[in-house]
């Protein structure tokens, strides 16, 4: 095992609940046994962030932030610029260390234990702004690639695609919208479908959590609506944690959202609560 698999350096959650060791992982009704790489979300939580401070310079950019996210959840975080919502994703993603505080992926995965190759191995994806395709080759090619990176296909980086990695492809391909495309080059594609390309590729290594920030910025407002489809096509199959300053967008496809201000958790509900909470009102129109 290389070292960076977090398998054998699994700890459990302060809150889990190993309870009694039952015979079999399915019986959960005397207990449960955390099976080392596997993500545990017996609790419903797929990501949880207690007490995360991070500070640059004395400056806090996150500042005790608390968060828990459902699996399979579709969680829309708002926020002024400098709130702080690209550091959480950073801290999540293992690019930046918190000074303070826990983040856990499922019960029993400790991020802040893990590099970012490992975080992206153990299924957190994340899709930066700028698409990062190669331009040069088809779309096809670069879900084929993007499969390819995935660990479990490591062994076949060289081989020809099997039946199977193929069907993965085409469902892809599918799912954003580009089957029509699937073989002309991905430069020809508009800045909307390089970002679902993008977001494709990250699909394409079946990911639990997928972060996306301001995953509309620049899209036209077709390519909005359409994105605001795929997101909801994606919810339950994978957690979607989405930041955007695009309101009209989160209103489509809200359902939970947290509102960051200077690091901290300000409101958190569904979409009508929080428009009308004083707090947001005050930090949006104070601005
Ligand atoms: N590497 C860094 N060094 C110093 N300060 C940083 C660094 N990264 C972020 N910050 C500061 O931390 C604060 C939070 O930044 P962050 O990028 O997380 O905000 P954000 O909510 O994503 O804002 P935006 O909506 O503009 O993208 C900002 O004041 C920013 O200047
Ligand atoms: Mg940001």
């Amino acid at each position: 095992m290389s070292d960076y698999e977090y398998g054998n350096r699994c700890i459990p959650h302060p809150y889990a609940l190993v309870g009694t060791q039952a015979d079999s992982a399915s019986d959960a009704s005397y207990g449960r046994v955390v099976v080392p790489g596997e993500v545990d979300v017996t609790h419903g939580a797929i990501l949880y962030l207690e007490s995360v401070t991070v500070s640059f310079d004395g400056f806090k950019a996150l500042n005790d932030l608390n968060l828990s996210v459902d699996d399979g959840e579709l969680r829309c975080i708002i926020g002024p610029n400098g709130a702080g919502k690209t550091t959480m994703m950073d801290v999540i993603t293992g690019k930046t260390r918190p000074d303070a505080g826990t983040v856990y992926f499922g019960q029993t995965i400790d991020l802040t234990r893990l590099n970012e190759v490992a975080i992206a191995h153990a299924g957190i994806g994340r899709k930066f702004q700028k698409p990062t395709v190669f331009e040069n080759l088809s779309v096809f090619e670069n879900l084929e690639l993007a499969l390819k990176m995935d660990k479990r296909a490591w062994k076949s980086l060289f081989a020809k695609l099997n039946g199977e990695q193929r069907d993965r492809i085409d469902e892809v391909l599918a799912t954003i919208k580009l089957s029509e495309a699937a073989h002309g080059p991905a430069g020809r594609l508009s800045h909307g479908q390089k970002q679902w390309l993008e977001i494709g590729m990250l699909l394409a290594q079946s990911p639990r959590v997928l972060l996306l920030d301001e995953p509309v910025a620049g899209m036209t407002d077709q390519e909005t609506a359409e994105t605001a489809e795929l997101f909801l096509s994606l919810k339950g199959k994978h957690t979607l944690i989405v930041v955007e300053h695009d309101m009209d967008f989160i209103n489509t496809i809200a359902h939970t959202v947290t509102v960051l201000h200077e690091g901290h958790v300000l409101a958190e509900g569904d979409m009508a609560t929080v428009q009308n909470d004083p707090k947001v009102i005050e930090v949006y129109l104070g601005r």
